[in-house]
């Protein structure tokens, strides 16, 4: 057995509330000792030791109700974030595909942001003008590509960023909601490519709320509640209950009300 691709140890992420200041910065200048205390103390869990390991070339599927630490989690697979405890290990060259048009310049088109991307991924220049066709092709974005990304509907921002990675060469693929706002036929190709990656045995992380793509895609799934660790197991299994309690509403409203920055 070969060392995990990614490995967390009683990881915790706390974020900082800046709610206070919400209370009015007329207020919060005057009492700014106490604010300041106040904010730095004001610490919200969004994961509360994490542990879990991804094997090289296995795909986990993580799911949960909105709220619960997913992308918090991929964040720090990718070292976006850090974590304020507990330990991460990553072993391998890491491509996050995260929010949904995350990376992307708003000014530039569609084209520039390919090359900005797949430069930013590591890749050279020459190297990604010789994959632009196909990325272009795969996008589906026709005359778009040369329109600013700003002008992008999420269908099309989701679209673009899929492409920039189905044509890159991670040996970690992070994956984040971003399926979900395609059409259906686009959909189905992104899956069909993952499981490409799936068979060439890079390493993937796929953040979903589609039970059925998570089932297809990954041999097991971690769900995550409230920043914790409910179930971790066979895909089957944990979507399987997952469901059962999405059914019964019993893993619906538990965002706590201050979960919100
Ligand atoms: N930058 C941030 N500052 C403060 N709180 C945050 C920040 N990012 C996320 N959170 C909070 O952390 C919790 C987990 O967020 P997230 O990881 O995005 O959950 P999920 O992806 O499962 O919906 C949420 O309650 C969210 O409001
Ligand atoms: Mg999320």
């Amino acid at each position: 057995m070969s060392a995990p691709a990614i490995q967390f140890e009683k990881v915790t992420k706390t974020y900082t509330l800046c709610q206070h200041v919400a209370g009015g910065i007329k207020t919060f200048l005057f009492h700014l000792p106490a604010a300041v205390r106040q904010l730095r103390n004001n610490k919200f869990t969004a994961l509360d030791e994490v542990s879990f390991e991804v094997a090289r070339g296995e795909a986990l599927g993580v799911i949960g109700p909105n709220g619960a630490g997913k992308s918090t989690a991929l964040a720090l697979i990718a070292r976006v974030l850090r974590p304020n405890a507990g330990r991460i290990t990553v072993r391998g060259r890491v491509l996050p595909l995260l929010e949904l048009g995350a990376g992307f310049h708003p000014e530039l088109t569609g084209r520039e942001n390919i090359i900005l991307n797949g430069v930013l991924m590591g890749l050279l220049r020459r190297e990604v003008r010789a994959r632009l066709g196909q990325i272009i092709e795969f996008s589906e974005l026709g005359e778009f590509i040369d329109q600013p990304v700003r002008t992008y509907s999420n269908g099309m921002l989701g679209r673009l960023g899929f492409s920039v990675v189905a044509h890159l060469d991670p040996e970690v693929l992070l994956v984040d909601e971003v399926l979900t706002v395609g059409d259906a036929a686009f959909q189905a190709k992104c899956m069909r490519r993952m499981q490409e990656f799936r068979r060439r045995g890079v390493t993937m992380v796929f953040v979903s709320h589609d039970m059925h793509a998570v089932r297809v895609i990954c041999e097991r799934a971690m769900w995550l509640d409230r920043g914790r660790v409910r179930m971790l197991d066979a895909s089957q299994a944990v979507t399987a209950s997952y469901e059962a309690a999405l059914a019964g509403g019993q893993a619906r409203g538990e965002v706590p009300a201050d979960g919100q920055a």
